[in-house]
């Protein structure tokens, strides 16, 4: 067996058996394989597609290329949360403490910013201090001590999946049904999770634009979910505008500490309490999908969850002056405002364009060893459906360049649809599936 003949294979359109997928999964994590020959190989995937063998295939060799944690030291059941990819989404943010200061541990290892999408080792990145990257027995302790932690997928979990994950971002192959669903199915089964929420997102600043694709991949994951003995349940979510007002890292952290001291977006507390809700009811801590929203609100307005997220932030390094006052979190150097040109509705503001631009403006990577600033990025004032007047400030600019600046303004200007009539307000959740 080898490599080229893997990729002639996958080129012209056959089956891989588990031996090759394998193969190419060990000889790639251990070094033995180049970046280009995964490059061309990773390219057949995202065109020719893969049987739901493959894609089973491959996601138990991503998961076994590394260490299997192991978590039921905790003598819990372990539900983990993960999201399929959005703009704007501080979800795990915010729903994470949220959920741990219900007494359900949390141990969760997100992921980089992909493509135009962000990710939430970035945005915790951005409070001073936090430290993303520990190892797996102070992971443990973590959750064993505070109920939480929040860290970066180690390297020696699932491993070729992180690999592979930066490569595709690289070479524009994320938006894959089995490639995403390998990637997410494959870092749950490693980190040992024994039960798993799904966020899986939909519209123009997803992975997957349409509902039908959402679902497949929804289906998808479940079904790896089932063979690998791991209880999932998908959320749908609508990802057509982002999601809030704020998109980019640290001004994320800032509208999700505000969500937690009680300042509740209507969409983002729509997602937050579903997904929640979801999670306390796979944790054995709840049948009733409603009541359990009850209990994540409650925990908002007492306050425990704010607390929780500081006690994170305390037990990771993290200054939690900042988390305290977040005026202290440092401002882009120029920062200007967005006017109407019309009067009217706000009729779409395409998520993946207003992703683009945040990342063009330095808040996310081009490339995979490029590094971010936290400081940029965009707050929108106003969301699809609301009305606007005519050079009414629509959204607010954070740059750190003046010429990233104009070009920002200039993009975004064009990207915010108004229409005389009116809009009406798109509904969050789209489906469970379960
Ligand atoms: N999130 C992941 O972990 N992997 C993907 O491929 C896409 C989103």
């Amino acid at each position: 067996m080898n490599i080229l003949e893997i990729i002639e294979k996958k080129r012209d359109n056959q089956e891989l058996s588990k031996e090759e997928i394998e193969y190419f999964i060990k000889g790639y994590t251990s070094g033995e394989i180049a970046d280009y020959q995964v490059s061309a190989l990773i390219m057949a995937i995202y065109l020719n597609g893969m049987t739901k063998q493959e894609t089973t295939d491959l996601t138990i060799a991503m998961a076994h290329s590394g260490e299997m944690l192991d978590l039921s030291v905790l003598n819990e059941v372990i539900v983990d949360k993960h999201s399929t990819g959005g703009v704007g989404d501080k979800v795990s943010l915010i729903l994470l403490p949220l959920v741990a200061s219900l007494g359900i541990p949390v141990a969760k290892m997100s992921g980089r910013g992909l493509g135009f999408t962000g990710g939430t080792v970035d945005k915790l990145e951005s409070i001073p201090g936090y430290i993303t990257g520990i190892d797996i027995p102070e992971f443990i302790k973590n959750v064993e001590k505070i109920g939480i932690s929040m860290i970066s997928q180690t390297l020696n979990l699932a491993p070729a999946d992180k690999k592979i994950y930066s490569l595709r971002d690289s070479i524009s192959c994320v938006e894959s049904i089995p490639l995403i669903a390998s990637s997410i199915m494959s870092k749950k089964i490693a980190s040992g999770a024994q039960k798993i929420v799904l966020d899986v997102t939909c519209g123009s600043g997803a992975f997957m634009t349409t509902k039908e694709n959402a679902e497949e991949l929804a289906r998808e994951m479940i079904e790896i979910g089932k063979l690998a003995n791991k209880e999932t349940v998908c959320v749908l979510t609508n990802m057509d505008e982002p999601l809030g007002y704020a998109i980019g890292n640290s001004l994320e952290v800032i509208e999700a500490i505000n969500f937690l001291k009680g300042d509740m977006l209507e969409d983002v507390k729509e997602v937050v309490l579903e997904l929640g809700a979801y999670m306390i009811k796979l944790a054995g801590k709840g049948n009733d999908i409603e009541d359990n929203k009850a209990q994540l609100l409650e925990n908002i307005q007492n306050r425990k969850g704010y607390d929780k997220l500081i006690q994170l932030v305390e037990n990771q390094g993290g200054d939690s002056s900042y988390t305290k006052d977040t005026d202290k979190f440092p401002k882009a150097n120029y920062i200007e405002k967005v006017y109407s040109n019309q009067e009217g509705y706000i009729k779409s503001m395409d998520a993946k364009e207003i992703g683009k631009i945040v990342c063009d403006l330095g808040a996310g990577r081009i490339r995979k060893e490029d590094s971010i600033d936290n400081e940029v990025g965009i707050v929108l004032h106003k969301k699809v459906s609301e009305k606007v007047e005519k050079q009414e400030e629509v959204a607010t600019i954070y740059a750190n360049s003046k010429e990233k600046l104009e070009e920002a303004k200039k993009r975004l200007q064009e990207i915010i649809q108004i229409d005389e009539n009116a809009v009406s307000k798109p509904k969050m959740v789209l489906e469970i599936i379960q």
